[in-house]
């Protein structure tokens, strides 16, 4: 690929014959750079920087300033300038700024800096020098900046939060993906890896953290400089500062210190405790699964009030959004502590992944992600047996991947390195696919099977359908993405009608062509991919679909659990592959009315999900709630006996799970019993707001179910007590449930809140849109919202401040008319100035996703109507 735009030098002749003279000027075109020249590098930096935690009198906006100095070495001969990467931070105001000084340093000669300019395309300081630097020698480069620590989640910036009525505030920083440069002129590519000194100045009483261990603390009167230890040769990205006034929790494993930091109050009330207990096992198993010792002395992780992503791996300085990595075990659910371990083992993953071994360029993010989501289900499986991980990842990797991965915009995993250069692009890279379609388990120790097998999927779009006909014996595969032609060669298991067949040894691969079914007569089935090992989907023939379809209603212990969850979610998209029928899809779900399971319901209602957001607003809508209802009262009633009434909590992590998906699927469907269940806890929380009895795994069920239910007071409750809380969880789960209510006039203050971070904070305000967005009444509000603000979004808030890829995933997601086709084609015209920044890919995913949606709907809207009447009124 080639970037078209081009930076031109001219150089004019004038030849003066007689008067007039003319001038020929001969322009040369140098294509723009995105990509730092490698001409010369970085060794080590010295880094000063002190954030000023009250505004700057002259303009009102808080500031830090800093110096920087690096040792760079040149690599080869090079003209009279050189780049690095910086970046203006002053956003609304036109404030002077950012290097006020610019020098370069060396023990002999050095020639001297004739100018220095910003490039901002690039995000370039170029400096100019009046001589050539000499090959192999190492100079210093000097600066001195001022930069605005602004509340825009980038860079180094601004928290704020308020403890026992004082308003706090804590100076954090979010490096990764390119924000560095936005903090001190760098080397800010992930390649360019150096040793980092840094010095950071602060108030007397508060703590100063970075990536490594304090070395010397001077205690001045008006300040404290704190100097931490050289780090490890380490990129960019992994940089981590926080000055706060946290208190932390301690934890050793062998010689490394462990700690965990929070606001004094969260940590008073318990709320680190379990993030502490999970970390020493988490770090002895990735030290042994990996073999490598964990390198720093010390690892410290923090609960920050604003923060853009769940959690960054900085090495040594692990930074997450306070939910994540508090638990309280008073008002959280089990969802949340199995988030928070996660989590945790995600990224202490990447210490290992990602950190030691870091990717050359940002192509290769899914190695990073893929490897660090896939090690952390074992980390969690490894300290919790019971909570079935593995089964888990199925469900929640697997499915999830196959699911962005079937659209055409879907990108390889591994792109070539010159696609990927802006900063917008580096950051889109950072999505489901990557995260989710993580190597295989048998195939991570086999190296010519990774070879193989791996480089087909990785550098190719989608994954393959593997077809198997009982009839004749073959098996066929083919690539799931519209017509692409494409062999791919997979390892198959199956059995067959309850025994196992097993590959001897995992063999590598010739690729499966023929079996040998020997499908006498009778009910004999096949089933593939056992226990979902594989990352492929499997269709049959229509014979073989009817009986396993018997098996499931029959007994459908028979077949294994992660495969119960596999033909409902094979088979619904297949369906949307036009493959099978979107009736068969429908009829893999009959079963459930006897499944108990967590894993099968959940991928049934992941499915269902499509179904609601398609047809919720169509005459579908309720004979499908009759099937829905139907279905789950049994799962419902089940879980009553179970807990004597809704007294007692399943013991199994995932019966925990799946009782809450019964209470919201039987509320949300209309059984009169469970809405009155949830209204009267709720109620009794009203009139007691000091004792909230609602058992902490439920609460996201019943708040949303009372909240939906009830009207303006509910909500103002909701509110209240969603602003008075300090456990984040807590906060998290009223945010969400506060989007449920039925009324549009509270569902348009909601929105207006987001715009307003004393209402919402920046960090929220996706969520906040999105959860809006997923409310049937809610959908249109957002949309007119995010259409009506777009610009004033893009162009107030920092480039970190929201999530507008995910803002425009979620308020097109019901997208399915012409019309609706039309209102996004006008805002992409609309906005074709401003752009679409980190959301471009997003945008370009909805315009595709609202197209096939408006086929999906044409195809099978009538069949779906007929099978749900059928099914909702025998
Ligand atoms: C870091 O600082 C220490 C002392 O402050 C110094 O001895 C060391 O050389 C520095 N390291 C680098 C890579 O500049
Ligand atoms: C960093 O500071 C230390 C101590 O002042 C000095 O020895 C070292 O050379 C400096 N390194 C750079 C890159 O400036
Ligand atoms: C702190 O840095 C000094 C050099 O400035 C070094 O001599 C000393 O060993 C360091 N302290 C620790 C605890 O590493
Ligand atoms: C690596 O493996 C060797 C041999 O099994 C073992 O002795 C050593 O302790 C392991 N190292 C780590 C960091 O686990
Ligand atoms: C499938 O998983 C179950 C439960 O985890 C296990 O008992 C069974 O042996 C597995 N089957 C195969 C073929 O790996
Ligand atoms: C729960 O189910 C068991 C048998 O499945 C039954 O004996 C018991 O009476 C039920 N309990 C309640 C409270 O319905
Ligand atoms: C707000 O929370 C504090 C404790 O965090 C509690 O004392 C107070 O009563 C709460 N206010 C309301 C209205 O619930
Ligand atoms: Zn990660």
């Amino acid at each position: 690929m080639c970037v078209c735009v081009c930076v031109c030098v001219c150089v004019c002749v004038c030849v003066c014959v007689c008067y007039p003279c003319v001038c020929v000027c001969v322009c040369v075109c140098y294509p723009l750079r995105y990509r730092l020249p490698t001409s010369l590098i970085p060794l080590s930096y010295n880094i000063t920087l002190w954030p000023h935690l009250s505004p700057d009198p002259d303009s009102g906006l808080y500031l830090f300033t800093g110096e920087s100095q690096h040792s760079v070495r040149r690599l080869y001969h090079r003209k009279h300038w050189d780049t690095l990467h910086n970046i203006r931070t002053m956003q609304k105001s036109g404030y002077a700024r950012f290097y006020a000084k610019t020098e370069l340093r060396c023990d002999g000669f050095v020639p001297s800096i004739t100018a220095t300019w910003l490039q901002p395309k690039q995000q370039y300081l170029v400096v100019q020098l009046n001589g050539v630097l000499t090959q192999g020698e190492t100079y210093l480069l000097y600066t001195e900046f001022t930069g605005e620590l602004a509340d825009d989640l980038a860079g180094l910036y601004r928290s704020e939060y308020e403890e026992d009525g004082v308003r706090r505030i804590v100076a954090s920083s979010q490096m990764h993906p390119t924000h560095a440069r936005k903090t001190f002129p760098c080397f800010d590519e992930p390649a360019m890896k150096a040793v980092f000194n840094m010095t950071l100045i602060h108030s007397p009483g508060t703590t100063a953290l970075s990536n490594d261990a304090v070395n010397t603390t001077i205690d001045g009167i008006a300040v404290t400089r704190t100097t931490f230890e050289p780090t490890k040769k380490m990129s960019t990205y992994l940089l981590a500062i926080v000055i706060s006034d946290y208190t932390h929790l301690t934890d050793t494993q062998g010689d490394i210190l462990l700690r965990i930091w929070a606001r004094k109050k969260a940590l008073e009330q318990g709320q680190g405790s379990y993030a502490r207990s999970v970390t020493r096992p988490v770090l002895e198993f990735l030290q042994f699964y990996s073999n490598i010792s964990y390198p720093l002395r010390k690892l410290d992780q923090i609960a920050l009030p604003d923060f853009y992503y769940g959690a960054m791996e900085n090495w040594g300085l692990v930074t997450y959004r306070e939910n994540k990595l508090l638990y309280s075990p008073l008002t959280s659910s089990s969802r949340n502590k199995q988030s928070t371990a996660t989590i945790i083992a995600h990224e202490l993953a990447h210490m290992w992944f990602g950190n030691l071994v870091t990717l050359r360029w940002w192509n290769e993010v899914w190695l990073n992600e893929g490897f660090a989501s896939y090690v952390s289900y074992l980390a969690a499986d490894y300290f919790q047996p019971t909570w079935g991980m593995k089964d888990q990842f199925v469900l929640q990797k697997t499915h999830r991947a196959f699911a962005v991965d079937a659209l055409t915009s879907s990108h390889p995993l591994s792109s070539n390195e010159d696609s990927i250069l802006l900063p917008e692009q580096i950051s889109q890279q950072f999505d489901t696919i990557s995260y989710s379609k993580a190597v295989e388990a048998n195939n991570l120790y086999l190296p010519h099977r990774v070879h193989d097998i791996m480089n087909r999927w990785v550098l190719q779009m989608g994954f393959p359908v593997v077809i198997i006909d009982t009839a004749t014996g073959k098996v066929t595969q083919k690539h799931f993405l519209l017509d692409a032609d494409y062999e791919w060669l997979i390892p198959i298991q199956w059995m067959k009608s309850g025994e196992v067949q097993r590959p001897s040894r995992p063999s590598p691969p010739p690729p499966v062509r023929h079996v040998n079914l020997e499908m006498r007569s009778g009910g004999l089935w096949i089933l593939a991919n056992i226990n979902v090992t594989g990352y492929y989907r499997v269709n049959y023939d229509p014979g073989n679909w009817e009986r396993l379809l018997a098996q499931l209603i029959r007994d459908h212990q028979v077949i294994p659990l992660t495969n119960r969850a596999q033909l409902v979610d094979d088979a619904f998209n297949l369906a949307r592959a036009q493959l099978v029928s979107a009736s068969l899809a429908l009829r893999t779900t009959s079963y459930l009315y006897a499944e108990t399971e967590y894993i099968p319901w959940q991928t049934a209602l992941n499915n269902f999900q499509y179904y609601s957001l398609m047809l919720d607003q169509t005459e579908v809508y309720h004979p499908m709630q009759e099937y829905m209802k139907k279905l789950v009262t049994p799962l419902y009633l089940y879980f009553k006996n179970m807990t004597s009434d809704w007294i007692q909590i399943p013991q199994r992590h995932t019966d925990q799970y799946n009782q809450v998906n019964a209470i919201q699927m039987a509320c949300r469907t209309g059984i009169t019993h469970c809405q009155k269940l949830t209204s009267t806890w709720f109620k009794q929380w009203m009139d007691n707001p000091h004792h909230n009895l609602i058992h902490p795994h439920l609460r996201d069920a019943v708040y949303c179910s009372a909240i939906a239910s009830g009207n303006k007071e509910e909500w103002e409750f909701g509110w209240a007590q969603f602003k008075n809380t300090s456990v984040a969880s807590e906060a998290n789960q009223l945010m969400s449930a506060l989007a449920c209510t039925g009324n549009t006039q509270l569902l348009k203050r909601y929105l207006s809140y987001t715009l307003e971070p004393s209402m919402i904070r920046r960090q929220d305000a996706a969520f906040v849109i999105g959860a809006v967005a997923s409310n049937s009444l809610g959908q249109e509000l957002a949309w007119n919202f995010v259409r009506l603000q777009w610009d004033y979004m893009f162009t107030q808030y920092g480039m970190g401040s929201f999530n507008f890829a995910s803002i425009i995933d979620e308020v097109t997601a019901r997208f399915s008319t012409p019309a609706h086709l039309q209102q996004l084609e006008d805002f992409v015209s609309e906005h074709h100035a401003t752009g679409f920044g980190s959301a471009t890919l997003a945008v370009e995913q909805a315009l595709e996703r609202t197209r096939a949606n408006i086929k999906w709907l044409q195809q099978n809207k009538q069949e779906i109507l007929d099978w749900f009447t059928m099914y909702a009124f025998v």
